[in-house]
């Protein structure tokens, strides 16, 4: 028998004093600055230790994903916009083991990159876990594996943040081998069951935290690799009736 890598059902928890501060940063932070970087930072840096007990309430998609995830002895996995790191928590228990080479973790955003380096150094990760602060769009970015060697590239709920998002997928590619796996989760529109009403208005209000709700993320992804799973479901907010629910995907393709 070959095995299977041990997952663990990653739920950290938070206090509503902690949600509360970090509902305020989404609904009424100001986002500013001039590059993507800058704007980014200003939207999570007063939020960023918080992000991990509310985001795992909202972000439906990861779970799925992470537990669907194809690893194989001696993974080499990159995390793109990675965030916090948290997806790792998913392989708390294995990620030091043989089932992996090494993982990468890349984001923009300092104040996220910091919370993801804390978080090796309390786990005592280091040596296996790298946390790379820069653009998941860069194909010369310093830090990554070379083009062709990756087994696993994971980009959850960072598509509809990137606003050239081809190109994150461009540079997915490029990190694959051939027969290695991309893992996208993100919040999509349902061309099939979903009201033109509603999309309008998860698109805009989306929008207006610099998110973008595109139907051909999924279109895209199906195009370029081959289509091992996919599933589209709807997934509730913290502290928002249950009738309003946004679609989510949780895509698994494979490089030919
Ligand atoms: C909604 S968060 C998701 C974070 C993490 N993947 C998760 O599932 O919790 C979106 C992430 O994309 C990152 N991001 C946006 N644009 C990026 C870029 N061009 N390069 C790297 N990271 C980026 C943000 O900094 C943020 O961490």
């Amino acid at each position: 028998m070959v095995g299977e890598v041990e997952r663990t059902d990653y739920a950290p928890q938070g206090t509503i004093m902690d949600d509360l501060r970090v509902l305020k940063a989404m609904w009424f932070g100001n986002i500013k600055g001039g590059s993507h970087q800058d704007q980014l930072e200003s939207f999570y840096n007063k939020q960023a230790h918080l992000y991990d007990q509310y985001r795992h309430r909202m972000l439906h998609g990861r779970k799925p994903l992470m537990m669907k995830m194809p690893v194989q002895k001696g993974c080499v996995w990159v995390d793109l916009g990675g965030g916090t790191a948290s997806n790792v928590e998913f392989f708390s228990k294995s990620v030091m083991t043989d089932w992996f080479d090494k993982v990468y973790v890349v984001d923009l955003t300092p104040s996220l990159a910091k919370v993801a380096k804390k978080r090796v150094a309390d786990n005592k990760w280091g040596g296996k876990v790298e946390i790379i602060l820069g653009d998941a769009t860069d194909p010369k970015l310093e830090g990554l594996p070379p083009s062709g060697s990756c087994d696993v590239v994971s980009i959850s709920y960072a598509v509809t943040m990137i606003p050239n998002w081809k190109d994150v997928l461009q540079n997915a590619y490029r990190l694959l081998k051939p027969g290695g796996h991309i893992c996208v989760c993100d919040f999509t529109l349902d061309a099939k069951s979903q009201w033109s009403a509603s999309k309008k208005f998860w698109k805009y209000l989306f929008s207006t935290d610099h998110i973008y709700l595109n139907e051909e993320h999924i279109t895209t992804l199906q195009t370029m690799f081959e289509e091992k799973h996919l599933e589209v479901s709807y997934g509730t907010f913290p502290y928002v009736p249950r009738l309003l629910k946004c679609p989510y995907y949780a895509f698994i393709g494979m490089k030919k």
